[in-house]
């Protein structure tokens, strides 16, 4: 939106994280807890500000995007100090937003009704109700009028009863902001700049603090350690997967269902439990995933079956395929329409024609199979020399034998046999069968070595 600005802060060093990685920098799905703050300030505001202060490098190296306006906080005297490093940067007609760096499943509708609170009022907090609220900011009504933010530390006990605590998140008239963080004093037991006094200046100052109460706790809970990444992860994992199924999505288990990343999908496709979906997907109508796969960056078509415990990644699967158990498609494998890939099988960067059979046990890379080739079991091609890659062609309705091994360059001619066993290291015509197997032979003569 015009004429707001985000300004985030991201000064703390998250010690409890017992990371090396500045607190923002830790993931939540498959973006930094900064990252999703940075989203939906973006979606709202016309410049987005990020206070940072331990690891700043690191973060900007990170996040690296420059529409950001990064600005220091030397040391961290406080919240209010940290917004003051920011507001210099702000034109005083505007509305100035403060979101937290690891507050990062804060909702884009919440963020609207707080800016437009703060547009009629020139002050508004979002603040939500907790059965339990040791450690935070109170809110201090009087008539239901806010009052006053009183911090846990310094509170009344009479105060330290109420419910209705401090998100941190805000919406202020940069002007009147400006005004009032110049007010600030650290005459407070923690000797800092407290944003929250603002509060009470406002209310000295005739403005009415407007506020918006959310009911979803988890939109405004901060990270701090480990424990609560993880919680907020099956929080966000848990959304997703509601939003999935609302689409049509069959999931066995939403509970163990995770996507860090873009799933798209058809009608009537199912998911089966302790499945990891990560970047872009996509399933066509009908295909189902069966249980402990992992699929990555992956164009899946109509009628597919991928089967248990399979990893597919940076592939395309055409429509009616059936995949695994236990295969693993590797990035740059296109496997055609109703071919079958079956377990223990590896296909990398090779094109697997319609029809065609690879079902046991086999290595197939830098390969281009035509249209109904069967492939039996133990076959590889040889695709490396221990310097370079080399192509294999294995032309359509293709036989090739359990145990063959096709050393690469090489070409199968359309319709040929190659003989079980077979090391094949020159193109074999097609049409014909081709062997390249020793002639068996008895030994009549021969005993068996006995114990000494
Ligand atoms: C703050 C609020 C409290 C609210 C709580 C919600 C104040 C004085 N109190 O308390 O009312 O209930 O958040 O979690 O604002 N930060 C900086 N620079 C600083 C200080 C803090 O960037 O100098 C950042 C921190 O990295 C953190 C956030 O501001 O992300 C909150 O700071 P913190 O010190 O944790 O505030 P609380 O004491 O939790
Ligand atoms: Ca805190």
């Amino acid at each position: 939106m015009n004429n707001i600005h985000a300004i985030i802060l991201a000064a703390g060093k998250g010690t409890r994280m017992n990371s090396s990685k500045p607190k923002v920098l830790q993931t939540l799905s498959n973006n930094t807890l900064l990252g999703h703050v940075l989203t939906q300030a973006k979606n709202i505001s016309q410049q987005v500000h990020v206070v940072y202060g331990f690891g700043g490098d690191q973060v900007q190296q990170a996040i690296n995007d420059n529409s950001i306006n990064w600005v220091e906080q030397v040391e961290q005297l406080g919240t209010g100090h940290a917004v003051a490093q920011a507001t210099p940067h702000i034109e005083d007609n505007t509305v100035a937003l403060i979101l937290y760096g690891d507050v990062p499943l804060i909702q884009q509708a919440t963020l609207e009704q707080l800016i437009d609170a703060a547009q009629s009022t020139g002050i508004a907090l979002l603040s939500v109700i907790l059965d339990n609220p040791t450690g935070y900011g109170r809110i201090v009504r009087q008539n239901n009028v806010i009052q006053a933010i009183v911090e846990q530390k310094d509170a009344t006990p009479e105060q330290l009863k109420i419910c209705e605590v401090n998100t941190g998140i805000m919406a202020v008239n940069a002007q009147l902001l400006k005004q009032y963080l110049a007010d600030l004093d650290t005459n407070n037991a923690q000797g800092e700049l407290y944003l929250t006094d603002i509060v009470e200046s406002a209310v000295n100052d005739n403005k009415t603090v407007t506020s918006v109460i959310t009911n979803n706790e988890f939109e405004v809970a901060g990270v701090n350690d480990k424990a609560q990444l993880a919680q907020l992860e099956r929080v966000f994992q848990q959304q997703q997967a509601a939003q999935y199924m609302q689409q049509g999505l069959t999931l066995k288990d939403p509970a163990r269902f995770d996507c860090r990343g873009n799933l798209r999908f058809g009608k009537d496709c199912e998911i089966d439990i302790n499945t990891l979906i990560e970047g872009e997907v996509s399933l066509g109508n009908n295909t189902s995933i069966a249980p402990n796969c992992t699929i990555k960056n992956a164009k899946i078509g109509d009628n597919v079956s991928i089967l248990a415990n399979s990893v597919i990644e940076d592939a395309v699967i055409n429509h009616g395929a059936s995949i695994g158990p236990f295969a693993r498609i590797r990035p740059l494998a296109n496997i055609g329409e109703n071919a079958k890939i079956g377990n223990f099988v590896e296909v990398k960067k090779s094109t697997i024609g319609k029809g065609s059979k690879v079902s046991h046990l086999s290595y197939v890379g830098d390969t281009t199979m035509g249209d109904e080739v069967n492939i039996g079991a133990g076959v590889i091609t040889c695709n490396y020399d221990g310097v370079n890659k080399h192509q294999t062609i294995i032309d359509d309705g293709v036989f090739v034998g359990s145990d063959s091994q096709l050393v690469a360059p090489v070409t199968i001619g359309k319709n040929a046999t190659i003989g079980a066993g077979s090391t094949i290291t020159s193109d074999a015509p097609a049409e014909q069968l081709t062997l390249s197997r020793s002639k068996q032979r008895p030994f009549p003569s021969w005993k068996r070595p006995t114990k000494q």
